[in-house]
């Protein structure tokens, strides 16, 4: 069994062979790519894909708890970085650190993440100088999505110099990495080039140090829209409803359950009936 990584380690890696993540949100998907993630997030898009949230506004803390424990429960070799919902953080550092340190102690994750640049720095610093490591996210930040007025790319034109001070300064705050979303890819790879500390791209760069998807995005099984930034490697909603209509043909045919699945009324004479 090999160690989950530290935040540290993960920062270790700028420069080097690209960082794989995904979200998850369940125990079996955090199993599903535990050998194959150097870490897994927690996202709060779990409200959206998993809850039919209109937005991540809506996620709670006990929400994030929740999910975080049974994440928490499938990983052996994958660090876990949770993040902190809309709400918990913005206020200044004593109430992040309080709900920083409430999802660290109650899910075991190695990190939390929340958005912001700039005005996040002193809450970043407060935070790591205390022992919570803190992976920063910049560039479209959906719990904003209402004073950004859409899920827009962001850092075009004169907004590019101001990203590029956003990832600096959550770097001088001691983030050990950054989450750049949907931003352009020349940018992308000029922050990348820029900063110390390894970024994760999301409808970025493949310069950049790392990738994340929502990995209900990649599997196809949220579909309800699909960013130009998705890759589909799986079509599991598709097949999910196959399945679903075939099973519901079979009953209503009476051919579920099969003679396999039914159980006989005398207990058979050697193996014990399951
Ligand atoms: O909540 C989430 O899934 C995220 C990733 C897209 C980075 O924050
Ligand atoms: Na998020």
């Amino acid at each position: 069994r090999k160690k989950a990584p530290m935040p540290t380690d993960i920062k270790a890696r700028k420069g080097g062979a690209p960082l794989v993540s995904l979200t998850a949100y369940t125990t079996p998907m955090a199993q599903m790519m535990d050998a194959h993630c150097d870490f897994v997030l927690v996202g709060d898009s779990v409200g959206m894909v998993l809850h039919g949230l209109p937005s991540t506004l809506e996620v709670t803390m006990d929400m994030m708890i929740l999910h975080g424990q049974a994440v928490a429960r499938g990983l052996q070799q994958a660090m876990m970085v949770i993040d902190m919902p809309f709400g918990s953080y913005e206020q200044g550092p004593a109430q992040a650190f309080e709900n920083a340190a409430r999802l660290m102690r109650e899910t075991s994750a190695g990190a939390v993440k929340l958005e912001g640049g700039q005005h996040m720095a002193p809450t970043i610093d407060f935070l790591v100088r205390r022992g919570i490591p803190v992976m920063a996210h910049v560039g479209l930040t959906p719990q904003s999505i209402n004073t950004l007025g859409g899920y827009t790319v962001q850092g075009r034109g004169a907004q590019a110099d101001i990203l590029m001070q956003d990832a600096t300064a959550v770097t001088a705050a001691g983030a050990f990495a950054i989450v750049l979303e949907k931003v352009p890819q020349g940018l992308a790879d000029r922050i990348t080039a820029q900063i110390d500390i390894p970024t994760i791209g999301i409808g970025a760069s493949a310069g950049c140090d790392g990738q994340i998807l929502v990995v209900d995005d990649m599997l196809g099984l949220f579909t309800a829209f699909k960013a130009k930034f998705v890759k589909r490697y799986a079509d599991l909603g598709a097949a999910g409803t196959e399945a679903v209509a075939a099973y519901a043909e079979d009953v209503r045919a009476r051919r579920f359950p099969g003679p396999e699945h039914v159980f006989a009324d005398e207990a058979p004479a050697r193996k014990a009936t399951k």
